[in-house]
């Protein structure tokens, strides 16, 4: 999940203290949007265009490669959308954007 690795990119990199930053936008047109940005790592070009792929990862042994693909496929399942925006040794900022449901709404609506 994107905050656990804004927190390992930031244990990655040494040079400077690690911060994490989280938000969350409540849209006008009725999602919500979430970001987490880090001043961690980064990503070179190589692993921005691989970050995604299924069993990507370069972490060695303690990586799995299956994080980004998983919350991807949660997210697009949601009617959402993910993608990021990556420095090597800047940072990386996340965002998802997910749809007010339906379903959700109309939930709602028999409630009142
Ligand atoms: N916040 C981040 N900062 C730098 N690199 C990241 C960040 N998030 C993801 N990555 C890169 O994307 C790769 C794939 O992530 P993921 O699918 O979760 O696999 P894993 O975390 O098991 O390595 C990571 O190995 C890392 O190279
Ligand atoms: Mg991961």
């Amino acid at each position: 999940m994107p905050p656990q690795h804004a927190i390992e990119a930031c244990a990655a990199r040494r040079d400077t203290p690690g911060k994490v930053i989280i938000r969350s936008i409540k849209e006008t047109a009725g999602g919500v949007s979430y970001q987490a940005q880090d001043n961690g790592c980064g990503m070179d070009e190589q692993t921005r265009a691989k970050a995604f792929r299924r069993f990507f990862s370069t972490k060695g042994r303690k990586g799995t490669g299956l994080g980004l693909m998983i919350t991807r496929k949660i997210v697009y399942e949601h009617g959402g959308w993910i993608d990021f925006k990556s420095q090597k040794n800047k940072g990386t900022t996340f965002t998802i954007r997910l749809p007010r449901l339906k379903e959700a709404q109309s939930e709602l609506k028999t409630v009142r």
